[in-house]
């Protein structure tokens, strides 16, 4: 019978074989698995026992790469030891030495930079164009393009992709798209289903949700999700079993944290808009039937001080990461685009006023609240 998505959620894949019949999977916290035969060991090598070694194979990496495929509706999925690792992964899958990748010009900082400084010192060229501009992706594509690659929502301004007209363009040139999902999560989008090839995590945000572990994800086409794991196996870049089990955990509350953490940022975002003090506020306004995502973003104006706004917030953290159960806020400017030239910071937008909010599940009273009082504060 088909589950919906609230339901699948919390039904992990490997508790029917797990034989002992504990509730939850057990950590297999274990470098290596053993044989009792010479025959045995071979057997491994024809498919008949499934490990043998945790960086090649752990049952708790595999659930959180199967977890996320079936959220995803992906055949398949591989976990990292991080987004970024996740990331590279699911490149490296389709593009090699000689080959090009046009990618949106408004990606999370780290992935920017690992595409223009260390892919291109590999031999993998990059071209950056603003993906909101049709035109200006097909013009960027040449001859040895391989790959598009983007974000479902983009950071810090929440730009929601275009994934249909993607896939068009993947059609049109016969190409690979790839897309990370970290902020909209399966819970608001699943773009495998609309024909993307690759969907990679962070898992480190939403899917984990306690900001407690690092890790990665890439789901997608079969054959491409085969060449991954290979990549992780050969590249040493697999996740621990023990990361993996806490990510298969967080993932069991996400429809739940999501519904809460959405609905806040709603009410956030409609607050702050009629604030004199906001510039603006970035929200998406239809990402999905079920809410537009739990980061807000806002630009203060320029009367207010960015360092007493900071130290204004209380209760509400400073950290340079996202989407845990605590409301938190992060700038831009100081952390994940700090590696962009001041050119290509004013180009997308990037300036000392820019202030991005993860949204928690606390009261929206108080998060409003505490909000309203620091932008109060920061007026001199
Ligand atoms: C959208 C997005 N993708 C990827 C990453 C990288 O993930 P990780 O820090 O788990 O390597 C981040 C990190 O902030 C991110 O925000």
């Amino acid at each position: 019978m088909s589950q919906t998505f609230e339901t699948k959620i919390v039904h992990s894949s490997l508790q029917e074989t797990n034989k002992i019949r504990s509730k939850t999977t057990p950590i297999y916290q274990t470098s290596a698995f053993t044989f009792d035969t010479l025959e045995d060991l071979e057997g491994f090598y024809h498919g008949e026992t499934p490990y043998l070694y945790s960086r090649s194979g752990n049952p708790n990496t595999d659930e959180l790469g199967q977890m996320v495929a079936e959220l995803e509706e992906a055949p398949a999925g591989v976990a990292t030891s991080s987004g970024l690792s996740a990331i590279l992964t699911g490149i490296l899958s389709v593009v090699s030495v000689g080959e090009h990748i046009v990618a949106a010009d408004d990606i999370y900082g780290g992935t920017y930079h690992m595409l223009k400084e260390e892919l291109k010192e590999l031999g993998i060229e990059t071209t950056f164009v603003s993906f909101a501009d049709s035109q200006a992706i097909q013009g960027a594509i040449q001859d040895n393009t391989k790959l598009l690659y983007s974000e479902t929502v983009t950071n810090p301004f929440l730009r929601v992709e275009n994934i249909d007209e993607l896939v068009n363009i993947r059609k049109k040139y016969h190409l690979n798209t790839m897309v990370d999902n970290t902020f909209a999560t399966p819970y608001l989008l699943k773009p495998f289903e609309k024909g993307i090839d690759i969907v990679a995590h962070s898992a480190t945000k939403y899917l984990g949700g306690h900001s407690d572990v690092t890790a990665g994800v890439i789901v997608g086409r079969e054959d491409l999700m085969v060449k991954a794991r290979q990549k992780v196996v050969n590249l040493g870049s697999n996740l621990s079993s023990f990361e993996a089990w806490l990510t298969c955990r967080g993932i069991k509350t996400l429809a739940l944290r999501m519904e809460r953490q959405v609905k806040n940022a709603q009410q956030l975002a409609e607050t702050l808009k009629n604030n004199i003090n906001v510039k603006a506020v970035y929200y998406p306004i239809t990402l999905s039937e079920k809410g537009n995502g739990a980061i807000v973003t806002i630009e203060l104006q320029p009367e207010c001080n960015i360092h007493r706004f900071f130290s204004s917030l209380g209760w509400i953290k400073i950290v340079p990461t996202l989407a845990g159960v605590e409301t938190t806020v992060s700038y831009p400017l100081g952390t994940s685009h700090r590696a962009l030239s001041e050119e290509e910071q004013q180009n997308i937008g990037i300036n000392k006023q820019v202030v991005r909010i993860s949204v928690g599940i606390e009261a929206s009273a108080d998060i409003i609240n505490q909000f309203e009082a620091a932008i109060k504060g920061s007026i001199s």
